[in-house]
C-alpha cells in the first residue's frame, strides 16, 4: 500500500518542524515551491502523476497577516490567491483519491467583545470579513471549501505556535524574548485572552490523524488561557529567574485612543476538550509548554 505523505509549506515555520520530529522520512515528499505550487495546477498534477500520495499536509498559506490587510477585499490578491483558490486547486487535484489534513488559524474567529473566544472546535469561521483580519477571512473560506468538498479531510486549528527554535521567523515567544533582551520590551496587555499553539504537540497530532486517518476539524493548542502579560512576564521569569520585570497595559484602554486596524482577536484563544478527548491527546498548559521550550534551549529570535 502507498503510505507516502506530501507536505507542502515544508520550509515554513510549522512545517519544517513536522518535517525534523516526523519519525518515518522515507515516507515523506516535501517539494518545493517550484515542483509544487498551490497556484500552478499543472506543476501540482505533474509532481503527483510521478508521486503518488496517500496523504497531504496542506502546511502552505499566506500568512503575513499585516501585508494581507493591505489587500482586503482584492479577490485578485495573493491572500486570497494562495488561501483561498490554492485550496480549490488543492481539493480538486486530490479528490477523494487522498486524506487532505489542513491547517488553520485562530483567526477565522473575530475574539470580539459580541462574540468571545475561547472557541470550540464545532464553531465555524466568521463569515463576515469587517469582523477577522483579511488573513483570517481568507483562511475561514479556505475551511469551508475543504468542508463543502465531499473529500476524506481533517481541519486542525492552531493559535500563536511556538517552538525553540527556527532561523527564518519569529513567534510570539521568541520574538518577545528578544525584545527583552534588546531592552525594548514593551507593557503587555493584561486583558487579552490568548492560547498558544505548542508544535511539537501539533506534530504528534498529526502523527495520529495520519495514522488513524481521523477526520473532522480539531484545535490544537495550549489546554489553557492566558493573557499576554502572563506569559511572557512567566517566560522571562522561567528563563532568566527574572521576577518582575514585565509592565502591564490594558488593551481596552489602548483601543480608547487608538484603532485595531488589524482586528486582533481580543476574546481570543481555541477550547480543545473535544480534540483531546476524541485523539486521547493530553495538550500542555502555557506555562507547561514555556517550561518545554525552555528545556530545549528556547533561543529568541
Ligand atoms: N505562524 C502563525 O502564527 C500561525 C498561526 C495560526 C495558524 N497558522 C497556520 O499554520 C500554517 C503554517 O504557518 P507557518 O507560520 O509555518 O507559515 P510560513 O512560515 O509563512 O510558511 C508558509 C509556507 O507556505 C509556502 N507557500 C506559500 N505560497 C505557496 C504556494 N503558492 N504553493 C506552495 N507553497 C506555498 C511557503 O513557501 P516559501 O517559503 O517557498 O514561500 C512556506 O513554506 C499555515 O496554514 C498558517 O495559516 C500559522
Amino acid at each position: 500500500m502507498n503510505d507516502k505523505v506530501l507536505i507542502t509549506g515544508s520550509d515554513g515555520m510549522v512545517g519544517s518542524r513536522f518535517v525534523e520530529l516526523y519519525p518515518n522520512k522515507n515516507e515523506l515528499l516535501a517539494p518545493t515551491i517550484a515542483e509544487f505550487d498551490l497556484l500552478n495546477p499543472h506543476s501540482m498534477e505533474r509532481y503527483l502523476k510521478n508521486n503518488p500520495v496517500s496523504s497531504v499536509i496542506n502546511f502552505a498559506a499566506y500568512t503575513d497577516v499585516r501585508e494581507a490587510e493591505k489587500d482586503r477585499g482584492n479577490e485578485n490578491g495573493l491572500c486570497w490567491n494562495i488561501n483561498i483558490k490554492g485550496i480549490k486547486n488543492l481539493v480538486s487535484l486530490f479528490g477523494s483519491k487522498v486524506h487532505l489534513v489542513h491547517i488553520s488559524t485562530d483567526m477565522v474567529f473575530s475574539g470580539s467583545k459580541d462574540d468571545k473566544g475561547p472557541y470550540k472546535e464545532v464553531r465555524c469561521p466568521e463569515r463576515d470579513p469587517s469582523k477577522v483580519t483579511w488573513y483570517g477571512y481568507t483562511k475561514g473560506e479556505g475551511e469551508n471549501i475543504i468542508r463543502e468538498a465531499d473529500i476524506s479531510s481533517t481541519i486542525i486549528r492552531i493559535i500563536y505556535p511556538v517552538r525553540a527554535k527556527y532561523d527564518n521567523k519569529s513567534d510570539y515567544l521568541r520574538k518577545h524574548l528578544k525584545l527583552y533582551n534588546d531592552d525594548a520590551l514593551y507593557p503587555m496587555f493584561s486583558d487579552q485572552k490568548i492560547s498558544v499553539t505548542f508544535i511539537d504537540e501539533l506534530c504528534t497530532t498529526i502523527g495520529k490523524i495520519l495514522s488513524d486517518k481521523i477526520r473532522g476539524v480539531y484545535h490544537c493548542s495550549s489546554s489553557d488561557t492566558t493573557t499576554p502579560y502572563e506569559l511572557i512576564s512567566y517566560l522571562i521569569e522561567a528563563k532568566y529567574g527574572v521576577k518582575n520585570t514585565v509592565k502591564s497595559a490594558s488593551i481596552h484602554e489602548f483601543l480608547r485612543t487608538s484603532d485595531n486596524p488589524l482586528r486582533y482577536p481580543i476574546f481570543g484563544g481555541l477550547k480543545c476538550g473535544i480534540s483531546q478527548k476524541a485523539l486521547g491527546i493530553r495538550y500542555s498548559t502555557c506555562k507547561q509548554i514555556v517550561n518545554k521550550l525552555i528545556g530545549q534551549n528556547i533561543s529568541p529570535r
